[in-house]
């Protein structure tokens, strides 16, 4: 990937609206104070009629997001995640509430503010949406082709955005050559030929391998740590959202069931859906263990403790003050703990002899949760 210097679409502090403006295309203006690329959903519902019956997509949706943020929507298959994030660029009008993009309520834009918003407003789709026809280069001139931008200014852009998403050397390449990481970071590219102060994302890196998806993960994070746009995306992959986001929303049928920073909701989720979408996150009791443990203590075996952290201790644990809350030898049997946000995130199996409440309470305060799942009659 190019280096993101100040030679490239990546002036350092986050730009101002005016630069933010393609040449010669009119741009809505955005008030004074607000930092551009805020998105505020007020009481927002969505419902599709079509001959089939009716379908209550999204209901009283209440959301600010900050300019600059990375903002995650997490729910089930059918949650409303798509419906919600096409109210951002009005692919889809809220049949309730409004939207109002840098304080601006986008529902009363005409047509040639709605143009204008769209400039603002970069997408890049799972299935990277490119015209085979065309090459590398043609695709991503495409938005800019469309808004009348003259072709010195068009050829300049395009190479800013390919050498920003590290694809010098492939403008006249056509998509079919290109691998599946390769086509998104033309989506990506194509995406921010307008400069946008908005970035949505609907499940861009749900086609491609896990080290792909980290690598396109990175391009977004430096884009979002240069370019600054705020960064809205979807997806079904937890980790991507532990990777890089700093805030997520929970839609369960409809509704927001939880949101916050990633760290606190990853961290102690309090619904359900949460809880079932993180499942793939936690690593449970191997099935060797769980299948020695009894209920109830037996002599001359151990306790197998499960100590949980959830990010709000803040430091990662400690390990001589877990071992010295326990009366005699621990052994660490299983575990890991991540880190999101700079906050300790994870479990931790111990077995230790002669475990009581006394000691489980040592630990108060220090790390989230522990409790006893069980004991061994011997050595796992
Ligand atoms: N154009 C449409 N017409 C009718 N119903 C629709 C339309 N688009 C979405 N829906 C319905 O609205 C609900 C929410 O759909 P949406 O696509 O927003 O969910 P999602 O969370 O993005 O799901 P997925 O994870 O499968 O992409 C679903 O019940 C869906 O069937
Ligand atoms: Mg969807």
């Amino acid at each position: 990937m190019a280096e993101l210097t100040k030679n490239t679409l990546a002036p350092g502090p986050k730009p101002s609206r005016a630069r933010l403006a393609v040449r010669n295309v009119p741009v809505v203006t955005v008030p004074a104070t607000a930092r551009a690329g805020t998105v505020a959903f007020q009481a927002l519902g969505k419902t599709y009629v079509s001959s089939t019956g009716t379908v209550t997509a999204l209901e009283a949706i209440d959301v600010e997001i900050p300019a600059g943020n990375i903002f995650g929507i997490i729910g089930r298959s059918g949650a409303g995640k798509s419906s919600l994030l096409r109210t951002i660029n009005r692919l889809e009008d809220p049949t309730e509430g409004r939207v109002l993009v840098d304080g601006q309520d986008i529902g009363r834009l005409g047509e040639d503010g709605l143009v204008a918003l769209r400039r603002r407003i970069g997408m890049i789709f799972q299935h990277f949406n490119l015209l085979s026809a065309k090459t590398v280069r043609q695709n991503v001139a495409l938005p800019l082709l469309v808004a009348g931008v003259e072709k010195r200014h068009i050829d300049e852009r395009v190479d800013e955005v390919l050498a920003l998403v590290g694809l010098e050397g492939k403008h006249d390449v056509y998509p079919s050559r290109l691998s599946g990481g390769q086509k998104q970071r033309v989506g990506i590219a194509r995406a921010l030929v307008h400069r946008p102060e908005i970035l949505l994302c609907d499940e861009a890196t749900s086609a491609l391998d896990p080290e792909t998806t980290l690598s396109i993960l990175q391009l977004l994070k430096a884009i979002n740590g240069t370019m600054g746009p705020t960064i809205i995306l979807i997806t079904h992959e937890m980790s991507v959202i532990r990777e890089i986001c700093e805030n997520v929303l929970v839609l369960e049928q409809g509704r927001i069931v939880e949101k916050g920073p990633v760290w606190q909701v990853f961290g102690t989720p309090k619904h359900a859906a949460t809880r079932a979408l993180l499942k793939p996150l936690s690593r449970d009791v191997p099935d060797d263990i769980a299948a020695r443990l009894v209920l109830s203590p037996v002599n001359g075996g151990e306790a197998v403790v499960e100590v949980r952290y959830t990010g709000v201790e803040g430091a990662g644990p400690d390990l001589s003050r877990l071992t010295s809350a326990f009366a005699g030898q621990v052994r660490l049997l299983h575990g890991s703990v991540d880190r999101i946000q700079g906050h300790a995130h994870g479990t931790l199996l111990l077995a230790a002899r002669d475990v009581s409440q006394k000691h489980l309470d040592a630990l108060k305060g220090h790390v989230a949760s522990t409790r006893i799942l069980g004991y061994v009659r011997r050595d796992v």
